[in-house]
């Protein structure tokens, strides 16, 4: 006796491609059944990697409602590569640099994106820091895990409007990763190279200094920018300007500087003082001759937020004035013909 079918049922042809059209509509190409096994084409032309997927999926499910015992589906693009520039076209990359650890880089990196995305602009960021990812906890995607799909993955949606990516989602808390410098450049450019979809802008967080991973993202994904930050000490100072020297050796432009931790705002009183001086990195970019983009001021209602991850930038304090005047000028940077290759090509 052969194999008998869990599901006798025969499924025809006309009754299957009328429940496929309603799924897949024009996309739908050809059906064909043959003992209970749809044969079928989908013209995937266009489309980005999620909505086939999900395209497929309904397919899959309708063609069994159906009655059909096994489903195989085929999909051609024979639309060609006209209809499909939203995946074509790369996210333009703002890399947030500085010389020193520990001066506010992934704060204002997770603010940044924020604020842009506050302004109406699709945004999304990676933590390019391998060693110590905080991009999770900063934007409350801690312990999601990206899907993939074509060995490249889906970035997560945060809660405040900006999808993101870090090594923080591919391994465990605390656990740490001994990475060697080609396998750190690896593991930046699957974070880079992911499904962005129709993401204007990725807000790149870099580790501190200028070893493997900053020259890697130099030499690899050519930053339209680097956005440097430094707390106003001397010594945060002269480190931020090897971070610009080192981007300027790597021929991205520098949108300017950012003073981090700038003047100190009481929570008692609301008054500002200046525990670490106040106007140096100004001074240092008007040396330089660089934009200087503004201050973010020391206070501890950023840092209560950002640790319980909630961007002050996505709230409505002075904290989120002050980096949306940040994104402002960022964007105003990027607009402008000259600065940005995506408009250059247009
Ligand atoms: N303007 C600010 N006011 C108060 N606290 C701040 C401010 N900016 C950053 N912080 C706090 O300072 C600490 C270091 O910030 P952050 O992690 O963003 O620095 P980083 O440059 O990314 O550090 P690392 O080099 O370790 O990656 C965090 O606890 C953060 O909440
Ligand atoms: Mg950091």
């Amino acid at each position: 006796m052969g194999p008998k079918r869990e599901q006798d049922v025969t499924v025809d042809e006309e009754t299957l491609r009328k429940a496929l059209h309603d799924v897949a509509g024009e996309r739908l190409q050809s059906v064909r059944v043959k003992d209970g096994v749809a044969t079928l084409v989908l013209e995937v032309g266009g489309m980005d990697g999620l909505t086939r997927d999900k395209l497929e999926m309904a397919v899959r499910d309708a063609a069994r409602l159906a009655g059909a015992t096994e489903v195989r589906v085929a999909m051609t693009a024979e639309k060609g590569t006209a209809e499909r520039p939203a995946e074509a076209k790369k996210p333009i990359i703002i890399a947030v640099g500085s010389g020193k650890g520990g001066v506010g880089k992934s704060t204002l990196s997770a603010n940044l994106a924020v604020a842009m995305a506050r302004l109406g602009r699709k945004v999304g960021l990676v933590d390019a820091d391998i060693y110590g990812p905080s991009q999770p906890r900063l934007l409350s995607t801690e312990g999601r895990r990206p899907e993939a799909h074509d060995s490249k993955m889906f970035p997560i949606p945060s809660p405040f409007g900006v999808a993101m990516l870090s090594m923080g989602h591919l391994v465990q808390p605390g656990q740490a990763i001994a990475w060697r410098g080609p396998m750190a450049g690896n593991a930046l450019g699957q974070l880079i190279d992911a499904h962005w979809g129709d993401t204007e802008f990725i807000v790149v967080d870099l580790p501190p200094g200028t070893g493997d991973v900053q020259l890697t993202m130099l030499q690899k994904h050519k930053p339209a920018g680097a956005v440097i930050v430094s707390t106003p000490q001397d010594l945060a100072l002269m480190d931020a300007t090897r971070a610009i020297g080192l981007f300027e050796q790597g021929g991205v432009p520098i949108v300017g500087l950012v003073e981090n931790m700038a003047g100190y705002i009481s929570p008692h009183c609301g008054e500002e003082s200046d525990p670490f001086g106040m106007g140096g990195a100004e001074a240092v970019a008007k040396t330089m001759n660089l934009p200087f983009l503004g201050r973010i001021p020391l206070d501890l209602a950023i840092r209560r937020e950002s640790d319980a991850g909630h961007p002050p930038a996505a709230g409505d304090g002075p904290q989120a004035e002050a980096f949306l005047g940040l994104a402002r000028s960022v964007l105003a940077w990027l607009d402008t013909p000259a600065n940005n290759p995506a408009h250059r090509a247009a």
